[in-house]
C-alpha cells in the first residue's frame, strides 16, 4: 500500500492509474476471481456472469481500497450481504458433496476421497450469509449442553433412529438427549473409559488411580470415527483433550452434533492425504467400531497414525477384529498383528473386545528389522510436519535426530515392566521381542548427555501447556521468547475479556477458533475458563503447530483463502490476528474471509480482529452487512513485545 500523501499528490497520475488498474483488475478478475470456495451453484442464483457479478465488483473495488486508501472513491461497501437459501443453512463449502457432481471431478469412492477437501472453483463460491435453520435457538450452554441439545438447531433425527439400541442419542419433545453411549459402549463411555485406564478386573492400562490421564502423561488423544464424540466429552473430567474426528457420511451431521455439545470435534477422514496435524501429536489414538480397513493400501493408514502418535503412544481399538473368532475376522486380526509387528508396535494388552497397542519409543526396533522389510523407512527428505494437502505416505516416520533430545531412555524399560503385569494373548513372543529391544538399547542418537541436560519427555499436563517444549528448537524459537509470548498473550486476553466484560454472559463462550494460533499462547491464556480452543495454524505458519500439540492444546493447520472443515454456526468466538493482512498478501479476498467467518460463527457469538488499521478500517465498514453491528468496540491496544508496527483491536458480535 502507497502512503497516502503521495496516491493524492498528482491527480493526473491517480487517473491514470485508476484506469489503467480498472482494465488490468477487470482482466484478473475474468480469470482469476477468487479462489475462495462457493455454494451457490450459478444455475441457480441470480448473479449475472462477469462484471455484473457483485463478487468480481468488489473485488476491484477492494484492491483499488487498499491502494489509495481512499474512501471517498469507494464509499461502495455493499450496504448488505444477502442471506442464502435455507436449503444452504448447512453448507460446509470444501465438503460439498454437490461440487464434486456439478465438476464432475473423479473420486474414488473406496478411497474415501469423496468425504476429502474438494473446494469451489471462483464462480461456484457462495456470496450470501448462511441463515440458521427456522426455529433456530440460541445453544443451551455447557456443561448442560454435553447432554443435550435444542433439536431445532440441528433438526436431523435420523441418528436416534439408526443407533437407538446403541443409546448414542434419543429425542425427546424439543431436545436431543445424548446418553453418552456409542456402538462399542452403549452403557456409556465413562464406564468404557473407566475400562481401558483402571486396575480392576476388566482393565488394562492399569494406570494409578485408574484414570486414562495417568498422571497428566496423556492429554492429547485422536478420536477417529468418533460418532457424537462422547468418548470426547466423557474424557474431559480427565483432564484429557481429545480431538474428535469424522467425515460429514451416511451418519449425517454426527460433528455438528459434538460441537452443538460444545465437545471439541472436526470433520476429517482418513482417505488420500495426511490429517492436518503434525507428527507427534497425540499420546492416544483410539476408535471403537470406526469401520476403517486399516490393511488397505499396505497398511498407509495405520502408518499415517503411525506419524502422529508420540514416541509411545497407544493405540485403543475396539473391533469385532480384536476378538471375533470367525474365519474373516482371524484373517484381519492375524494380517494387522503382522503388520504390526513389522511397524514395531506391540500389543500392550488385549482383552474382551479391545486391543491396545503401543508404537515404539525410540528408533531401536527399526533399525533390528530384516534387510527389506516393509514398510520402509521414509526417506531424510520427507518433512513429516508438513501436512496441508500432503499425500499420505506408505513408510514409516522415525525419530530424527533432532528429536532425541524429547526421548526418555527408561521409557523401553518403564513400557516393559508395565506390561508385564497385563496379561494379554501373545505375551511371550511380544515381550521377547521387547525385551530385546528395551535391553540392548542402542542410543539411536545423540548422546545420553543430551537427554540429562535438555530434559526428556514432556511435562505432565498442566505443567505442559506453559513449560517450552522441547521442538521449540526445531523452529528456533528459544525458551525465553516462548515465555514472553506466554506473557504477552497472557495480558492481551486479559484486555479482549475486560472488553467484552459488559456484553458477555456467564458461560456463553465454549467454542472458540484461534485463526492463528502461533505458539498456542492465546489458548494458554483461556486455561481457567470452561472453553476448548481449536487453534488453527495458518498454512504459512504451520510448523509451530507442534508446540501448540506439545503444549497439551489441540489444532489443525488450514488456509484461510479457502473454507474452513466445519458446520455453520459451530464457534462462539474467532480470534483472528494478523490473518487478513496474511491473506491480503496473498491476494484472496477479505469479504470472503468475513463471509466465511460469519458462517463459522454462531449468533450471537464475538469475533476478535487484531490487525494493521488499515485492515480494522475495511472490516468495520462491513460490520452492518454482515450485521455484526449489535455491539462492537474498537480500541488500539497498547504495544508490547509481539507488537509489529501500529495495531488495533476490533470487537464485534454477530
Ligand atoms: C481406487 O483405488 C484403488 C486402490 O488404489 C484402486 O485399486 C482402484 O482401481 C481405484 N478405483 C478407481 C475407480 O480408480
Ligand atoms: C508465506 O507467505 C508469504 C507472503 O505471502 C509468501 O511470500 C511465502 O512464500 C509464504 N511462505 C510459505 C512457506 O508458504
Amino acid at each position: 500500500m502507497k502512503p497516502k500523501g503521495e496516491a493524492i499528490r498528482s491527480g493526473k497520475l491517480l487517473k491514470y492509474a485508476f484506469m489503467g488498474l480498472l482494465v488490468f483488475l477487470g482482466l484478473i478478475c475474468l480469470l482469476y476471481g477468487s479462489r475462495f470456495s462457493g455454494g451457490l451453484p450459478r444455475g441457480d442464483d441470480s448473479f449475472d456472469d462477469f462484471g455484473v457479478d457483485p463478487v468480481t465488483g468488489r473485488f476491484v473495488k477492494k484492491d483499488f481500497d487498499e491502494l489509495f486508501d481512499d474512501e471517498e472513491r469507494n464509499p461502495e461497501v455493499p450496504k448488505s450481504i444477502p442471506v442464502c437459501d435455507l436449503r444452504y443453512s448447512e453448507l460446509i463449502p470444501c465438503l460439498d458433496r454437490n461440487v464434486i457432481y456439478q465438476m464432475r471431478l473423479k473420486v474414488n469412492l473406496s478411497l474415501m476421497e469423496h468425504y476429502e477437501r474438494h473446494c469451489p472453483p471462483p464462480e461456484r463460491r457462495f456470496n450470501c450469509r448462511i441463515p440458521p435453520p427456522a426455529d433456530y435457538k440460541i445453544p443451551i450452554r455447557w456443561p448442560m449442553s454435553r447432554d443435550h441439545v435444542w433439536k431445532a438447531n440441528i433438526p436431523h433425527t435420523h441418528l436416534a433412529k439408526e443407533k437407538s439400541d446403541q443409546n448414542w442419542m434419543v429425542v425427546e419433545g424439543e431436545k436431543i438427549k445424548f446418553p453418552g453411549g456409542g456402538t462399542h459402549f452403549h452403557y456409556g463411555a465413562d464406564k468404557y473409559i473407566a475400562a481401558i485406564a483402571g486396575v480392576r478386573i476388566y482393565s488394562m492400562l492399569k494406570f494409578p488411580g485408574e484414570r486414562l490421564d495417568n498422571g497428566g502423561h496423556i492429554r492429547n488423544v485422536l478420536d477417529v470415527g468418533c460418532g457424537v464424540a462422547s468418548f470426547g466429552a466423557y474424557l474431559l473430567p480427565l483432564n484429557i483433550i481429545a480431538m474428535s474426528l469424522a467425515p460429514n457420511d451416511v451418519h449425517e451431521n454426527q460433528i455438528q452434533f459434538a460441537l452443538e455439545r460444545g465437545i471439541p470435534a472436526t470433520l476429517g477422514v482418513l482417505g488420500t492425504k495426511r490429517l492436518p496435524y503434525p507428527s507427534r501429536s497425540f499420546e492416544l489414538a483410539h476408535c471403537s467400531r470406526c469401520r476403517i480397513d486399516w490393511l488397505q493400501r499396505n497398511g498407509l493408514l495405520l502408518l499415517e497414525l503411525d506419524r502422529l502418535l508420540r514416541p509411545g503412544g497407544y493405540f485403543v481399538y475396539s473391533s469385532p477384529e480384536a476378538y471375533a473368532h470367525d474365519v474373516e475376522n482371524r484373517r484381519i486380526w492375524n494380517s494387522m498383528h503382522d503388520l504390526l509387528g513389522r511397524m514395531c508396535w506391540r500389543v500392550v494388552v488385549r482383552k474382551d473386545q479391545t486391543v491396545i497397542w503401543a508404537k515404539p519409543p525410540s528408533n531401536n526396533c527399526y533399525t533390528r528389522r530384516g534387510h527389506g522389510t516393509l514398510p520402509q523407512l521414509c526417506s531424510s527428505d520427507d518433512d513429516p510436519d508438513a501436512a496441508w494437502n500432503v499425500p499420505m505416505k506408505a513408510c514409516i516416520t522415525p525419530y530424527s535426530a533432532s528429536m532425541c533430545n524429547h526421548l526418555n531412555p527408561f521409557t523401553d524399560m518403564i513400557d516393559f515392566l508395565g506390561g508385564l503385569f497385563s496379561s494379554h494373548g501373545s505375551f511371550i513372543e511380544d515381550k521377547a521381542y521387547y525385551l530385546l529391544t528395551a535391553t540392548i538399547d542402542i542410543p539411536p542418537c545423540g548422546s545420553t548427555e543430551m537427554h540429562q541436560t535438555k530434559g526428556t519427555f514432556l511435562e505432565p499436563w498442566p505443567r505442559r501447556l506453559t513449560s517450552a517444549s522441547p521442538r521449540l528448537e526445531e523452529i528456533g524459537i528459544s525458551a525465553d521468547a516462548f515465555r514472553k509470548d506466554t506473557d504477552v498473550w497472557h495480558s492481551r486476553v486479559t484486555e479482549y475479556w475486560k472488553q467484552m466484560k459488559s456484553v458477555m454472559q456467564r458461560n456463553s463462550i465454549r467454542n472458540v477458533m484461534d485463526m492463528n494460533s502461533n505458539l498456542g499462547g492465546f489458548a494458554a491464556a483461556l486455561k481457567d475458563k470452561d472453553v476448548w480452543v481449536m487453534n488453527v495454524a495458518p498454512v504459512n505458519a504451520s510448523v509451530k503447530l507442534k508446540i501448540v500439540y506439545d503444549r497439551g492444546l489441540i489444532g489443525s493447520v488450514h488456509d484461510w483463502c479457502e473454507s474452513f472443515s466445519t458446520y455453520p454456526r459451530t464457534y462462539d468466538l474467532l480470534h483472528a490476528w494478523s490473518v487478513f493482512s496474511e491473506i491480503q498478501e496473498r491476494g484472496c479476498s477479505f469479504e470472503d474471509l468475513l463471509i466465511e467467518m460469519d458462517r463459522i460463527l454462531r449468533p450471537d457469538g464475538f469475533i476478535i480482529i487484531r490487525d494493521k488499521p488499515s485492515v480494522i478500517n475495511y472490516v468495520h465498514k462491513f460490520l452492518a452487512s454482515l450485521k455484526w453491528d449489535k455491539w462492537s468496540s474498537e480500541v488500539e491496544p497498547s504495544s508490547d513485545a509481539l507488537s509489529r508496527g501500529e495495531e488495533r483491536v476490533l470487537i464485534a458480535r454477530k
